[in-house]
């Protein structure tokens, strides 16, 4: 399994249900990433999309203890334990700050867009720079946006010998 996620220099990744700071790149290079792959997000994040519906072309695999909730087109689940056996190898975590944290033990890649800037957040991703399982083991030249700098690191999680 796989996760993405755009972080600022604190691996900050939203405030008050938003995005920190949203690239046109960035969020265009995430379709081309996850379409055709299921999706596995939270509740909280699948309400900040357009009319808080699910992207369309892939599964949208969605975790919610509320037994009442529903989504036209969406799975849901109501504990890892159900999503992990549903959830096919190909697919890819897209937050947010709760889901990422229960399921960065089953993922072996997170890409990552490094935001060089550093925001007031409150919510963030685990730190993998300090993680000894992880290792940024590729980087993409780094890019601007409205004069935002950001690069594309890939990290993967070590392999146990
Ligand atoms: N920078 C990025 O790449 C990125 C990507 C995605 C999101 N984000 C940001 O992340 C923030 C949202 O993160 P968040 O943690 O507050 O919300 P979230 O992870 O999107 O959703 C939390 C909800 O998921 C459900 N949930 C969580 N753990 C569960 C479990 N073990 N079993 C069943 N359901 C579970 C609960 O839904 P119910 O309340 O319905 O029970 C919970 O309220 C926002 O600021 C968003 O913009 C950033």
């Amino acid at each position: 399994m796989k996760a993405i996620v755009a972080v600022d220099e604190h691996w900050g990744i939203g405030k008050g249900g938003k995005l920190l700071c949203p690239l046109s790149a960035d969020l265009r290079r995430f379709k081309t990433l996850t379409l055709g792959h299921p999706v596995i997000l939270g509740r909280k994040t699948l309400s900040t999309f357009p009319g808080g519906r699910p992207l369309p072309g892939r599964r949208n695999l969605i975790l919610s203890r509320d037994p009442a909730f529903q989504a036209a087109g969406a799975e849901i689940f109501s504990d890892r334990e159900a999503l992990l056996a549903a959830a096919p190898d190909d697919s890819i975590v897209i937050g947010g700050e709760s889901i990422y944290k229960m399921l960065l033990d089953v993922c072996d890649t997170v890409w990552v867009t490094r935001i060089f800037r550093t925001f007031d957040a409150d919510a963030r991703f685990p730190d993998l720079d300090s993680d000894p399982a992880w290792t940024a083991s590729a980087s993409e030249p780094p890019l601007e946006e409205n004069g935002v700098p950001f690069q594309y690191v890939t990290y993967l999680r070590h392999l146990r010998a």
